[in-house]
C-alpha cells in the first residue's frame, strides 16, 4: 500500500511538471552565459587512499591487531614526561614543537597519525613519516641512525639513566626504579648505554645495525603474516597451535635457510636467558635485585655492582634475548657476572 502510495504520488508531480511545461508559447531566450572551466573531481585525491582496493584496510586491520593500538597504557601513561612516547598528540608535539605537553585529552595510542602526515596535502605524499630523522640517544652515547627505523627509535628507547656509574668509579645510590625503563632496543642495536665493565669479551658493533639499512622496520614491518605478525602489525612472532612460530620474512635477505635460522634464534635465546638467570642470583644474593617487585631495592652500592644490574635490567627489557645485539649483550652479561665473581 504504501510504495502503492509514493508511485503515485511521484506520478502526480510528474504530470504537473509536464502540465506547466506545456503552458503558453516560449519567450525570447536569455544570454547563453561564459562556460566554465571544468574543475577535477573533487574526490579524485581522496580516492589515492580511500578507494575499495582493500590497500589501506590491509594496514588498519594489521595496526588495530597490534600492541601499538590494543596496549591502552596511553590513559595511564597520560602525565608529565610520559605523553611524549605513550600519546600519540605528545609525541607530535615533541616532534613539531620539540615538546609535549604534560597531560592531553582524548590520549591516543600510536596511530596512523603518530608515524605518517595523514590529511596534510589529501594527496599520497601524506604517506611520508612524520620523522626520519637520526636520533640523539637520550641515554649513552650517540645516535642511532638507520633509514625509516629513526621514526620507532624516538620512543624505542632507554630513558636516562641517573646516576650512571662511572666503570670502576664512586659508588652510586639508586632507587627502586633504577634502570633505562621498557624498549632500550635502539640503544642495544647502536651497542651504547651498557655498563662496560672489562671482561673476557669486547663490546662490538652488530650487523643487525650496521648492515640492515631500515633498521627495526626491516626485520619487523616486513612481509606480514595475516594480521597476526610483520607489516604494521609489527610483531615477529604469532601464535601457531600454542606455539610462537617467528615471521623471517625480513630476514633471508642474510640468512637464507629458516630452518637453521630457527635454530640459531633458539639457541641464542637460551644462551641469553641462561646469563640472565645467573646474573639474576649474584644480584639477588648481593641484595640488589627484588625478585618480588621485579625492581631494585634502593641503597648505595659499588658502581660494578649498579652497574651490573643496569645491564641486567636493560637486556630482560630489551625483550628479544640477544638476537638485536648477539654479542654485545652477551658481553655485557657475561664481563657483569665475571666481574661480581671476582672477589
Ligand atoms: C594518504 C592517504 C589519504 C588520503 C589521500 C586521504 N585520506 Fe582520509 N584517511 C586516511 C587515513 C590513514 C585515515 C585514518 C584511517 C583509520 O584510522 O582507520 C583517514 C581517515 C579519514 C576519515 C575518517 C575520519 C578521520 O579523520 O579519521 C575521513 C572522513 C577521511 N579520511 C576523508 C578523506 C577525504 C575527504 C579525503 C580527500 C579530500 C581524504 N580522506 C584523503 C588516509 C588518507
Ligand atoms: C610514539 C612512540 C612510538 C613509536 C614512534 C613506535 N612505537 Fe612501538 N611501541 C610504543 C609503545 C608505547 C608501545 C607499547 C604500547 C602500550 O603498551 O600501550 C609499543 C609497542 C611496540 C611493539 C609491541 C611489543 C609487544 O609487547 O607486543 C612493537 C613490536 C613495536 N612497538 C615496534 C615498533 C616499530 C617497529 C616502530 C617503528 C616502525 C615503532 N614501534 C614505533 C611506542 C612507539
Ligand atoms: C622514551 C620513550 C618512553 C617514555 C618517556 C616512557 N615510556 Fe613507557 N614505554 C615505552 C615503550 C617503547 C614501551 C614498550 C616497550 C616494549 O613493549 O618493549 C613502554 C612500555 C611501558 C609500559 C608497559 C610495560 C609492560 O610491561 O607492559 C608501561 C606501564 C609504561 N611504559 C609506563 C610509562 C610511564 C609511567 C612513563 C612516564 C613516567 C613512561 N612509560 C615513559 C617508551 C617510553
Ligand atoms: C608506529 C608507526 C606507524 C604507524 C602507527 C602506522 N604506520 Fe604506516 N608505515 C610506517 C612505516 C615505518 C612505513 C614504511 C615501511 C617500509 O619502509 O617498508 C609505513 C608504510 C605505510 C604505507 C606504505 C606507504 C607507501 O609509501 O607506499 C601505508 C599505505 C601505510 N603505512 C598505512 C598506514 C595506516 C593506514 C596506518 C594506520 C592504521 C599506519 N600506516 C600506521 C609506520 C607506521
Ligand atoms: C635483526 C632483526 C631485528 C631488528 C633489526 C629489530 N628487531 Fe626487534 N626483535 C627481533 C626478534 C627476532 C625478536 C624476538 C621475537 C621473539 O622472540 O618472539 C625481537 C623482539 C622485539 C620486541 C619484543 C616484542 C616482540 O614483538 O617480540 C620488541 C618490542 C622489538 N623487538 C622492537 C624492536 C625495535 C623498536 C627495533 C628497532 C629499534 C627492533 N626491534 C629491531 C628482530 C629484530
Ligand atoms: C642485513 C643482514 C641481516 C639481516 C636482514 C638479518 N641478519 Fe641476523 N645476522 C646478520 C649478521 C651479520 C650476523 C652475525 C652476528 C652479528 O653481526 O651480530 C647475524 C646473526 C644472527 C643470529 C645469530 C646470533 C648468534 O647467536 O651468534 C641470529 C639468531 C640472527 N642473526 C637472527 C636474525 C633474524 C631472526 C633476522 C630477521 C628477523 C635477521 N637475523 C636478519 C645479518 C642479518
Amino acid at each position: 500500500m504504501k510504495r502503492f502510495n509514493k508511485l503515485f504520488s511521484f506520478t502526480l508531480i510528474v504530470a504537473g511538471l509536464a502540465m506547466i511545461s506545456c503552458e503558453g508559447p516560449a519567450g525570447t531566450p536569455g544570454q547563453d552565459g561564459q562556460d566554465g572551466i571544468s574543475g577535477t573531481d573533487g574526490t579524485a585525491a581522496c580516492n589515492a587512499c580511500h578507494s575499495g582496493n582493500q590497500m589501506m584496510l590491509a594496514k588498519v586491520l594489521q595496526y588495530n591487531n597490534s600492541t601499538h593500538s590494543t596496549g591502552e597504557n596511553a590513559a595511564y601513561c597520560n602525565r608529565n614526561g610520559c605523553t611524549e612516547c605513550h600519546v600519540s598528540q605528545g609525541f607530535l608535539d615533541k616532534v613539531k614543537n620539540g615538546a609535549a605537553e604534560a597531560s592531553y585529552s582524548d590520549p591516543l595510542q600510536p596511530n596512523c597519525y603518530t608515524c605518517h602526515e595523514i590529511h596534510q596535502t589529501f594527496t599520497l605524499d601524506d604517506w611520508a613519516l612524520t620523522t626520519t630523522a637520526a636520533v640523539d640517544l637520550v641515554h649513552g652515547t650517540g645516535s642511532y641512525d638507520k633509514g625509516n627505523s629513526n621514526l620507532c627509535a624516538n620512543c624505542h628507547q632507554a630513558r636516562s639513566v641517573s646516576p650512571m656509574p662511572a666503570v670502576g668509579g664512586a659508588d652510586v645510590t639508586i632507587s627502586s626504579r633504577y634502570g633505562t625503563h621498557h624498549g632500550p632496543v635502539a640503544n642495544i642495536l647502536a651497542s651504547t648505554g651498557g655498563y662496560e665493565v672489562a671482561g673476557s669479551l669486547t663490546y662490538k658493533a652488530t650487523g643487525h645495525y650496521t648492515m640492515i639499512s631500515d633498521g627495526c622496520v626491516t626485520c619487523h614491518m616486513s612481509s606480514p603474516y595475516g594480521t597476526q605478525a610483520g607489516g604494521h602489525q609489527m610483531s615477529m612472532g604469532y601464535d601457531n597451535h600454542g606455539a610462537t612460530t617467528l615471521n623471517l620474512t625480513g630476514c633471508t635477505t642474510c640468512h637464507n635457510d629458516a630452518t637453521a635460522l630457527n635454530t640459531a634464534v633458539s639457541a641464542r635465546q637460551q644462551k641469553t636467558q641462561g646469563l640472565l638467570d645467573d646474573l639474576k642470583a649474584i644480584l639477588i644474593a648481593e641484595g640488589v635485585y627484588n625478585e618480588a617487585t621485579g625492581l631494585a631495592n634502593g641503597g648505595t652500592y659499588s658502581a660494578d655492582l649498579a652497574g651490573a644490574y643496569l645491564n641486567f635490567q636493560t637486556v630482560l627489557e630489551d625483550r628479544s634475548l640477544g638476537v638485536h645485539n648477539p654479542s654485545y649483550t652477551e658481553a655485557l652479561l657475561t664481563n657483569s657476572i665475571e666481574k661480581l665473581s671476582v672477589k
